[in-house]
């Protein structure tokens, strides 16, 4: 049965959450949906504020796709991604690196910060993977060395109103290349043009800079030369990669665009001025990858079976003390790319009813079910209420407002079961199918893939994925439910 019940913005801790081992029977697993005849653009981004698990999502889509292409944002997200007992942390590179001979592109649509790029690239081949399949867009924009130091001095100033970004110069970046000032990955083959660049780039910030006037990192031979040895180091990888995709999605080859951070962080549509300098949402892989609108046949969601966030901000789900303190602990939910500790909250279905038509979602992925066994009751919030009583069942457009509204919730019975080895829909106990069919129907789009561990095989592949474009599982008939 459910009950509505009303809380305050900062949930207090009604049950020490207890966490019984007691695995369910096992069911046979269904196998990962095949592919159709017509092999779709997929677009999969983050429905929430980041960190949803978009890299295993992505990473299981890429077994089966031609093309997996990076769109937008940059060395500010972290994927983290298991394999065979052995865990990834890609920041830059697309997801389907892994996958040998895949095309791997970074967008133009993608703020690179070159250092990252090519110690990545290091790292990825002493750990023995190929990544002659990497292809980067020489429109693609660069951190430079100013762009950290603007990053770092912009949260200085702004002090206890800090944004709380990752400081890796994503905001500054994204500033030039907005005023026209930006370096691009096609200006490191060049000496000429890429000093000339970096001079007129650094005029206007001359006075922001000042406090940094002997830091040898804005020494502009020295920026000037270490840019041009990471561009002889890129220069194989460098290429037109709109035509690269389109390319592929003529011959009709799956290409998957792979967003980072969420919706709710999106600089038009997110909580504003908390969020990043991006476009994390669907829309922006046509613009970030070069292709069109029509070649998007699919957008995923992914979102977590309850939320974070990194950052300040509204978050209007946001749970605090000893309850807080056990769900980031199960979850491990700290920052891939700054080790921060997360804050977290219980589902949001206002933001992710928000999110889904944001991004014309055809599915939902939801991730680290497994993380909420031992919570009783489960909680989502279905609306928002402000001081005054107002209540809100769209996600409020003013800032005022989001800043003071707190969630009203929907309880659910919970379930104590370890979820780990669940490979399909019937392995699960009914209070975590209930959550899910709660969620999914409220949202009005449904959910294809759940996530029960971090490996890439502890997820289960609903009934609802046999009607999106990648079709139906092999073993269908063995396996329905
Ligand atoms: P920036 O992207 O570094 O400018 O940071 C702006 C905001 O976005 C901050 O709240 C960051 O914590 C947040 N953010 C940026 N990238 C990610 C991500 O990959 N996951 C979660 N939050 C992120």
């Amino acid at each position: 049965m459910l009950s509505l019940v009303s809380l305050g913005v900062k949930a207090t801790r009604e049950r020490q959450a207890g966490h019984q081992a007691r695995k369910p029977p096992a069911a046979p697993a269904r196998a990962p949906p095949t592919l159709r005849a017509a092999m779709p653009g997929i677009v999969v981004v983050g429905a929430q504020w980041g960190d949803e698990g978009k890299g295993k999502v992505t990473d299981m889509l890429a077994e089966r796709a031609d093309a997996i292409v990076r769109f937008q944002g940059g060395n500010n997200a972290g994927h983290t991604i298991v394999r065979n007992g052995t865990t990834w942390k890609l920041h830059l590179m697309p997801s389907g690196i892994l996958h040998p001979g895949k095309l791997c592109v970074i967008g133009n649509g993608v703020v690179i910060d070159p250092k990252v790029l090519t110690d990545e690239l290091d790292e990825l081949r002493r750990r023995g993977v190929e990544t002659s399949a990497l292809r980067i867009s020489a429109n693609a924009h660069l951190i430079m060395p100013y762009h950290m130091l603007l990053d770092h001095a912009g949260e200085a100033k702004l002090g206890k109103l800090e944004i709380g970004t990752t400081r890796r110069g994503i905001g500054p970046c994204y500033a030039d290349k907005a005023a026209r000032l930006g370096i691009r990955v096609q200006d490191l083959l060049d000496e000429k043009i890429l000093k000339k660049k970096i001079v007129a780039a650094l005029d206007p910030k001359r006075l922001s800079l000042r406090p940094y006037a002997k830091d040898p990192r804005l020494d502009l031979q020295s920026m000037t030369d270490e840019y041009l040895t990471y561009g002889h180091v890129l220069e194989p990888y460098i290429a037109d990669t709109s035509r690269l995709v389109l390319e592929r999605l003529d011959r009709n080859e799956m290409v998957v665009f792979e967003g980072a951070q969420g919706a709710m962080l999106d600089i038009d549509h997110g909580t504003y001025p908390f969020v990043t300098s991006s476009n994390p949402v669907a829309g922006a892989a046509c613009i970030g990858a070069g292709v069109g609108p029509k070649d998007i046949d699919e957008v995923w969601g992914v979102a977590k079976a309850y939320v974070t966030r990194v950052g300040a901000g509204p978050f209007p789900t946001e749970i605090e003390g000893p309850l807080a303190d056990e769900m980031r602990e199960r979850g491990g939910e700290y920052g891939t790319t700054t080790g921060r500790p997360r804050r977290v909250g219980w589902m949001d279905l206002v933001a992710l009813r928000y999110a889904a038509r944001l991004n014309s979602l055809t599915a939902l992925a939801i991730t680290k079910l497994d993380v909420l066994a031992g919570f009783d009751p489960i909680r989502a919030c279905v609306r928002y209420r402000n001081d005054e009583g107002a209540e809100f069942t769209d996600f409020p457009y003013h800032q005022t407002v989001l800043h003071h509204a707190s969630g009203e919730y929907i309880e659910m019975p919970g379930f104590t079961e370890d979820l780990s080895e669940c490979r399909s829909e019937t392995d699960l106990p009914e209070a975590a199918r209930e959550y899910l069919r709660f969620v999914a129907d409220f949202v009005r789009v449904p959910i294809v893939l759940v996530g029960v561990g971090p490996g890439r095989e502890q997820v289960i592949w609903t009934e609802a994925a046999d009607n999106v474009a990648i079709g139906p599982p092999t073993d269908h008939a063995a396996s329905a439910t």
